[in-house]
Formats: C-alpha cells, sequence, structure tokens
C-alpha cells in the first residue's frame, strides 16, 4: 500500500493540529493534508490561520476547518468540541506552546501560568477528550511536540522547559499504555528550529554553534514517519547524536551546565 494511504486508513479521516498558523504547525498542516487528510486546524491567530488553511485546501485539496481559539482558556474544548462534531479525528497534533525565554525571576507569575495552561493543561485535554474516542475506536494516533530541553534543567527557559518534559512523559507513558490498542502516540524532542517562534526569540546564533538549527520539514516529515515506530524521537541525525552521546557520557551537572552555557550565549546580555 502507498504511504499515504497506509497513513490515511491507519490516521484518517480527520487530524487536529494546533498552533496551525505559523512554524511547525503549518508544516505538520501541509505534510498531513498531502497525506489525504482532512484537517481541523487551531490556532489563536485568525489571520495568519485562514491563509494556512487557504493554501492547504488549495494545495491538497482536502477539506480544511480553521478554528480560532485560545488553548490557555479551559472553554476552548467546548469550542474544538463544537467544532468537530460528526467529523472523526483520527490523528491529534499537540503542537502550540507558549514559549518565553528568560531568566526565571524575570518572568512573570503571569507568564510561568500561562506556560502551564497552553503547554501542559490543553495538551492534556485534548489527550482526553480526542484520544479516549479513538481508544474506543482502536484506531488513531497522537503526537505530542516535547523539546530536546524535556531532558535535563535549562537556565532561559526553566519553566518551558518544565513543561516539555510534562509532555515527553505523558506521551511516552500513554504509548506504553496503549501499545496494541491500535492508538499510536508519539513524543517529538526537536533541537532549536527555524520557525518565526523561535527567531521572535531572537537569539544570538552567532555566539554559539553547539547544535545545527533544525528545519521546519524534514523535522514534521520525522514526526509523521516515526508514528507508531517508537514512543520518542529526536529529529534530525546530528542533533539526536548529540543530545544521546551527551546524556550518555556526561554527569547530569555537566550536561545542565553545558546546556546553559549555550543559552547564556544566545540569550544572555
Ligand atoms: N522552534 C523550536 O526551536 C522548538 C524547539 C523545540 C520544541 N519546539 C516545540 O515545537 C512546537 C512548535 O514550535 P514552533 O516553533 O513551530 O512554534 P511557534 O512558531 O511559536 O508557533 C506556535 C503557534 O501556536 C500558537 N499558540 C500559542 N499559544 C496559543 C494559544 N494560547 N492558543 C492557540 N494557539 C496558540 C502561536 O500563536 P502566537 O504566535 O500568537 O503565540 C503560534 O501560531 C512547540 O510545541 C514548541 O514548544 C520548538
Amino acid at each position: 500500500m502507498a504511504l499515504s494511504q497506509t497513513f490515511k486508513s491507519k490516521y484518517g479521516p480527520w487530524a487536529l493540529v494546533t498552533g496551525a498558523a505559523w512554524g511547525m504547525g503549518t508544516e505538520f498542516a501541509r505534510q498531513i493534508g498531502a497525506l489525504g487528510l482532512n484537517l481541523v486546524l487551531v490556532d489563536i491567530k485568525a489571520a495568519e490561520l485562514a491563509q494556512v488553511a487557504e493554501e492547504v485546501r488549495k494545495t491538497s485539496g482536502v477539506e480544511v476547518k480553521a478554528v480560532v481559539t485560545d488553548l490557555s482558556r479551559l472553554e476552548f474544548i467546548e469550542t474544538l468540541r463544537r467544532n468537530t462534531e460528526g467529523i472523526e479525528i483520527g490523528l491529534l497534533v499537540s503542537n502550540a506552546a507558549y514559549p518565553p525565554v528568560g531568566l526565571f525571576f524575570e518572568q512573570s507569575l503571569e507568564d510561568k501560568l500561562r506556560m502551564i495552561e497552553v503547554n501542559c493543561r490543553a495538551p492534556l485535554m485534548l489527550v482526553h477528550e480526542f484520544g479516549a474516542k479513538m481508544l474506543a475506536r482502536k484506531r488513531g494516533g497522537i503526537i505530542m511536540m516535547s523539546s530536546g530541553s524535556a531532558t535535563q534543567g535549562v537556565a532561559y527557559v526553566a519553566s518551558y522547559a518544565a513543561t516539555k518534559a510534562y509532555n515527553l512523559i505523558l506521551a511516552e507513558s500513554l504509548w506504553d499504555e496503549l501499545r496494541g490498542s491500535g492508538v499510536d502516540v508519539l513524543a517529538v524532542m526537536p533541537g532549536a528550529t527555524r520557525t518565526t517562534g523561535f527567531e521572535l526569540s531572537k537569539p544570538h546564533l552567532e555566539r554559539s554553534t553547539l547544535a545545527p538549527l533544525n528545519e521546519p520539514k524534514p523535522t514534521v516529515a520525522e514526526a509523521l514517519k516515526m508514528l507508531g515506530r517508537t514512543p520518542s524521537w529526536i529529529p534530525g541525525r546530528r542533533n539526536r547524536w548529540t543530545l544521546t552521546l551527551a546524556q550518555r557520557l556526561l554527569p547530569r551537572k555537566q550536561m545542565i551546565k553545558l546546556v546553559g552555557s549555550n543559552m547564556r550565549q544566545w540569550y544572555g546580555k
């Protein structure tokens, strides 16, 4: 069977992607559309989301619904429930995140709580809502965007990294709980990736080259390919080897200091 037919029969007929207005969410929308799945695209930015929806409709010929909602608000789930009535979501891509960069005590409590809402509570609610229906149907896939920052402490993104650890552990645990149920789960752990969101954080990339920047297109292609094959995945061969080797060779304390020193170069004054 062709790849797109296998993918569609396992994870179709509809996919829901959060944070689809730009970055890797847009790339997920493009590549999933190209595989023939209809799409519910979710984001907080109406104009950009409408553009992406229009582009994917035109290039892939699939049905695309754009739903504008704020994932930090509990009511978002009701909005999605209304907009997915009568639609079978076979693939959930929990991609949206709130990723402010800064020293912990220079960030407001409001910012920190928003990270918990968008990066932890919303993914949890999405999985609870759509994963339960997949389990009942014995068919489906869930991709949760974690991060390379999820596996050790990271200065300058302390809260964000902790929220990404939540996604990693949740996805890996579900991968095991749901093994054999027909529902596949994958945590994706990209290193720094050239998205609008990342560029808006204004890193001084010229000061440090610890690992190469990922590009959204191959990162998303790898994520879609690895769903159903492994609990978690670090996209990009160099990133994967660098992180895996460093974690095996360095004591945890050194690993935290190494990653932190890269962050200081990128974001320090
Ligand atoms: N890019 C990287 O270097 C990198 C590295 C590791 C992991 N990741 C993870 O990969 C995923 C995608 O990253 P990305 O860089 O592509 O993200 P991005 O460029 O920042 O895009 C995320 C999208 O989600 C939207 N969003 C944020 N908060 C929302 C909310 N409350 N309700 C609805 N939509 C909301 C954003 O809108 P606004 O722009 O208005 O906030 C944006 O359109 C994230 O989970 C991120 O943590 C990224």
